[in-house]
């Protein structure tokens, strides 16, 4: 397996609205365009963008999303994941799941419209991490 580059980081909150001006009074940037419902990943979605990558905000879309919890143990929000593009998503699996790793799920279409996974952060030093196929590398 390829690790790519850091497409972006993962920061969930209880309002991206209120994490938008967070970021506006902070570093006075605007989000690349408007968020939008991811319901695959039960979360709503809006992207900041930096010279180097991307901060994802995510809030949860309905009871069921999978940030309830994290956002029951932090309130304000934080740190949730970090995002790394391969060139081969279904070879990126099969590499993790040889290793031993617990992939979560099948891949599914995430928020840049190609395929992810996540793999369980205790096979990660404790990150939660997505693996997410290059766009235009589609297979
Ligand atoms: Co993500």
């Amino acid at each position: 397996m390829k690790l790519g580059r850091l497409n972006h980081v993962g920061v969930a909150t209880p309002s991206i609205e209120k994490s938008l001006e967070t970021y506006r009074t902070m570093f006075g940037v605007e989000p690349r365009g408007a968020p939008f419902d991811l319901p695959a990943q039960g979360v709503r979605v809006c992207f900041v963008d930096a010279p180097n990558s991307q901060i994802e905000l995510i809030e949860p879309l309905g009871e069921a999303s999978p940030i309830v919890k994290f956002l029951e143990k932090n309130p304000l929000g934080g740190q949730h994941h970090v995002c790394f593009e391969v060139p081969d998503i279904h070879a990126a699996k099969a590499d993790f799941e040889a290793k031993g790793a617990r992939v979560l799920g099948e891949p599914r279409i995430g928020a840049h419209g190609t395929l992810v996974f996540f793999v369980h952060p205790k096979d990660m030093g404790g990150v939660l991490t997505e693996i997410m196929e290059t766009p235009g590398e589609a297979h």
